[in-house]
């Protein structure tokens, strides 16, 4: 009789939703590193939002600067199909 065990087959899926006019919220399994790869320490925290409006003082997180000085009203959609190089 053959005994199975399975080990990490599971993953935890990361969302990211992106807010109108506002942030991008991050939550699930992630990690978020600068450019050197090194991890930002986010303090246990579980979800993030990040900036997309470019005005927080707190890059890449958002501080709510985004109010009322960023509008982009988020509706899914689909990219062109990539191309094959
Ligand atoms: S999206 Fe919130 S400060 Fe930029």
């Amino acid at each position: 009789m053959a005994t199975f065990i399975i080990i990490g087959l599971i993953m935890a899926a990361t969302k990211i939703t992106v807010l109108s006019n506002g942030s991008l919220k991050v939550e699930g399994d992630f990690e978020i590193v600068d450019k050197e790869g090194n991890t930002y320490d986010l303090g246990g925290r579980e979800i993030v939002s990040i900036c997309r409006c470019g005005l927080s003082k707190n890059k890449p997180f958002c501080d709510a600067s985004h109010k009322g000085h960023f509008e982009h009203e988020a509706i899914a959609f689909a990219l062109p199909p990539k191309i094959k190089q």
